[in-house]
């Protein structure tokens, strides 16, 4: 009974008055969240007024009940009003903190770029795709037979010697290995995996032992190869001539075909550009002199036969062409050496971006 005795409404003022003080005075949730339990929770202040009403008179009861139920509900709402302004608070301040100046200057970071040989070899490989050739691949190191003698160079011909190969100590039947020195290997191999007709672009890596401003020891090779029924020289000036369009991007530019010899076509024939020279600038298409882009003719009947494919039922033509030449020729590089030297600015210079992959559609380059 003492614990009523003291309840009366001036106490209850005095109480609702200092929880609303120390609300009011929370910093943050932690210590609102204090003051809530210290009046609120279950052995809060207001809670065990709560517990004393069952021991009051009736009138008391009467009389303080609902004075308390409105106490403890206006101080939860109290609590909840303090409580969402601190998160607010507590917002504003985090928003202030994470502001980002979006009139600061960009921040120099190292940019990446597509080297102009892999530019490239997606440009070739786009066009080609687009005349229905798939990509083939090969390893950079091959066997004799693959790299040479599969493709009528016969053994000790000294057409083995202009490659400047590099022949490698691990042997297979009985000659050594090779870096290939060109990425006609890769018809032998198509040839004797596949049935024709067969229609493939493969570009990769090649190696001769050279080192000049247009000479590098690794290089790159895009090599294309078709076989079936009725393929003639024709479809080779056609195809070909349709790829330089393409690649230049420029209508018009004037090819022609120069007899030449390579073991494994019969005929072969380079192919020349017409360009000119202004100032540092090399323009292709117009002009008055000739420049060799490509090696191409038929494939030579004893290749066909040493790959599994009978002459007299198949023939088509196959072309191989040095891709960082095609670079230097398109995109006005004059020495070759850079390439493969890691300087950044050479490469933030002639580099390409990543996000825009050459196709016949949107562009090639
Ligand atoms: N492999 C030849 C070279 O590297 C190019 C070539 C390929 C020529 C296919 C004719 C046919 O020079």
């Amino acid at each position: 009974m003492s614990d009523a005795a003291v309840i009366d409404r001036a106490s209850l003022d005095a109480l609702d008055k200092k929880a609303r003080a120390a609300i009011g005075a929370s910093a943050d949730e932690k210590a609102l969240d204090e003051v809530r339990v210290a009046f609120l929770g279950k052995k809060g202040e207001v809670s065990l007024l709560m517990r004393g009403l069952g021991g009051m008179s009736p009138e008391q009861r009467q009389e303080i009940g609902p004075v308390l139920n409105g106490l403890r509900d206006n101080l939860a709402a109290a609590v909840e009003a303090k409580k969402s302004a601190l998160e607010d608070a507590a917002l504003d301040a985090r928003l202030a903190q994470e502001r980002v100046d979006v009139t600061l200057p960009v921040r120099s970071e190292p940019k990446g770029a597509i080297h102009p040989v892999s530019q490239v070899m997606d440009e070739l490989v786009a066009i080609f795709a687009d005349m229905g050739f798939v990509q083939a691949e090969g390893p950079d190191i091959e066997s004799d037979w693959n790299n040479f003698t599969a493709l009528n160079f016969p053994e000790g011909h000294p057409a083995r010697e202009i490659h400047d190969t590099f022949f490698l100590e691990a042997e297979k039947d009985g000659h050594p290995m090779v870096l290939r020195t060109h990425t006609s290997p890769v018809q032998v191999r198509t040839m004797v995996s596949q049935k024709p007709p067969i229609r493939i672009i493969a570009p990769g890596r090649t190696y001769r032992c050279d080192w000049d401003a247009t000479h590098t020891p690794m290089f790159h090779q895009v090599e294309g190869l078709v076989i079936d029924k009725t393929t003639h020289m024709g479809h080779l000036k056609g195809c070909l001539k349709e790829f330089v369009a393409a690649f230049f991007e420029i209508d018009g530019v004037e090819a022609r075909f120069r007899p030449h010899f390579f073991p494994f076509t019969e005929p072969s024939a380079e192919m020349d550009v017409r360009y000119e020279r202004v100032g540092d600038e090399v323009r292709i298409g117009q002009g008055d002199k000739w420049m060799e882009i490509l090696g191409s003719g038929m494939v030579h009947p004893n290749v066909l036969r040493n790959c599994g494919i009978d002459p007299d039922e198949y023939q088509g033509f196959a072309f191989g062409m040095g891709v960082d030449r095609l670079a230097m020729l398109k995109y006005g590089m004059h020495d070759l050496r850079p390439f493969f030297e890691p300087d950044t600015r050479w490469l933030a210079h002639y580099g390409f971006t990543p996000t825009l992959l050459p196709s016949l559609a949107v562009g090639l380059s």
